[in-house]
C-alpha cells in the first residue's frame, strides 16, 4: 500500500437502521456492515476494486481470498455468471433466497478484486429482510465475506461487528440476532457435478433432494475456501474435542496445572470440578446452530484458556457444526 493510500482508518462504525444512508454509502465506495440470515457480511459494491480493497484491509485477509457475492434477484445472475449448468438453476430455485453460495464460472468483466483472480465467481442471494431491502437498494452486487477479522469467530449480533471491526467500517446496519447462526453452504457448480466445499443449513440430504442424486462433500484446495484453511472460526481459548465420558478426567487435569477451563456441551457431564466455567448450549441442532458463535465469543470473555466441546452427532445441520468445531480445535495459523 502506497503513503498516499487510506490504509483502514479509524471510522464511526456507526450502528444505525437507516437503508437509505447505508446503500448510499456503498454506493459510493464505503463498507457497510449488514446482516444476513446466515452471520453478519462486511459488504463493498462488488464492480468497485479500491472499495472491495478496503475488505481485505479491513478484515487482514489474504488478497487471493475469493469473496462471495450478495444479490437482491436471480436475474442478476447473468452479469456475474456464465455457462450457468441446470443444477446451479434447480438449486437456485429451490434454496434462493436462502443459505447457499452457488461457485459458477465467471462473466467476462468481474474484477479479479473480487475473485480472487479465479475463473470462477460464489453467487448468494440472501434472506434476511434487511440484506434483501439493501441491496435492492444498492441495485448492484454487493461483495461481502462474514465481518471478523481473518480466522476468527463470524458475527451472528451487529455487537460483534462493531466490537471488532467498529473502527474499520462506516457503518454497521441493525438487522437483530442471526436465524441461522453458521455461513452459508457453498456448492461448487463449476465443474462436471455439484460438490460440496462448506456444509451449511442447506444440509447435503436437502440438496440431493433437489438434484435427485448423491453430491459429493469436501472442497479441493484450500486457496479455494479459506474457510476451508485447517485453523478458521476460532476462539483464543484453544479447543479440544471430547466425549462426554473424557471430559471430566481432562478437565481436572487441566485445573490442577492452573488453567482456566470451560465446557461447551447441550449435555454439561456430570463430576466437574466447580471452577469449571459451563456454556450450556440448546438440545436441538438448529438451536446450538444459531448459538454456537456467540457462546464462543462469550468464552473468550470469560477469560478461558482451554474449551472442552462435547459435538453435536454428525446429521443434518450437525456436520456443519462438527465441521466449525473442527477448524476452531485445529493447529492455529501463523500471525
Ligand atoms: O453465509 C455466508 O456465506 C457469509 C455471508 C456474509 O454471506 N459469508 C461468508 O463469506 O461466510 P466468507 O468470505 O467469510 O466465506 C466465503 C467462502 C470463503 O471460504 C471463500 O474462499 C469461498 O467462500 N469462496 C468465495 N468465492 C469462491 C470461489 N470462486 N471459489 C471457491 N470458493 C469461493
Ligand atoms: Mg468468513
Amino acid at each position: 500500500m502506497s503513503p498516499h493510500e487510506p490504509g483502514p482508518r479509524a471510522t464511526s462504525g456507526r450502528l444505525t437502521a437507516n437503508l437509505d444512508e447505508a446503500a448510499e454509502v456503498l454506493r459510493r465506495g464505503g463498507l457497510v456492515a449488514f446482516p444476513t440470515e446466515t452471520v453478519y457480511g462486511l459488504g463493498a459494491r462488488a464492480r468497485d476494486p479500491r472499495a472491495v480493497a478496503k475488505i481485505f484491509a479491513a478484515k487482514g485477509r489474504p488478497a487471493d481470498h475469493p469473496l462471495i457475492v450478495h444479490l437482491a434477484r436471480a436475474s442478476e445472475v447473468v452479469s456475474w455468471a456464465v455457462a450457468v449448468p441446470d443444477a446451479a438453476h434447480q438449486l437456485a430455485e429451490a434454496f434462493w433466497p436462502g443459505p447457499l453460495t452457488l461457485i459458477l464460472r465467471r462473466a467476462p468483466g468481474v474484477p479479479d478484486e473480487v475473485t480472487g483472480g479465479q475463473e470462477t465467481i460464489g453467487l448468494r442471494i440472501p434472506r434476511h429482510p434487511v440484506a434483501r431491502a439493501l441491496l435492492e437498494k444498492v441495485g448492484d452486487g454487493v461483495a461481502a465475506p462474514s465481518a471478523n477479522r481473518f480466522g476468527r469467530v463470524s458475527p451472528t449480533h451487529a455487537e460483534h461487528v462493531s466490537s471488532e471491526l467498529g473502527d474499520r467500517v462506516e457503518l454497521i446496519l441493525e438487522g437483530g440476532s442471526c436465524e441461522v447462526g453458521l455461513e452459508s453452504t457453498i456448492v461448487d457448480c463449476s465443474g462436471t457435478t455439484p460438490v460440496i466445499l462448506r456444509p451449511g443449513a442447506i444440509t447435503q440430504e436437502m440438496l440431493e433432494g433437489v438434484l435427485g442424486a448423491p453430491i459429493r462433500a469436501g472442497g479441493t484446495s484450500e486457496v479455494r475456501a479459506p474457510g476451508l484453511l485447517a485453523s478458521h472460526y476460532a476462539p483464543r481459548a484453544s479447543v479440544s474435542l471430547l466425549t462426554g465420558a473424557e471430559i471430566a478426567a481432562r478437565a481436572e487435569e487441566l485445573v490442577a496445572s492452573g488453567a482456566r477451563v470451560g465446557v461447551l456441551a447441550s449435555e454439561i457431564p456430570e463430576g466437574l470440578p466447580s471452577e469449571v466455567e459451563r456454556f450450556e448450549l440448546s438440545r436441538d441442532l438448529e438451536g446450538v446452530a444459531r448459538e454456537l458463535y456467540a457462546r464462543l465469543r462469550e468464552v473468550d470473555r470469560r477469560g478461558v484458556d482451554v474449551l472442552l466441546v462435547v459435538p453435536p452427532a454428525e446429521v443434518g445441520v450437525g456436520r456443519a457444526i462438527v465441521d466449525r468445531l473442527r477448524r476452531a480445535a485445529a493447529p492455529r495459523l501463523q500471525g
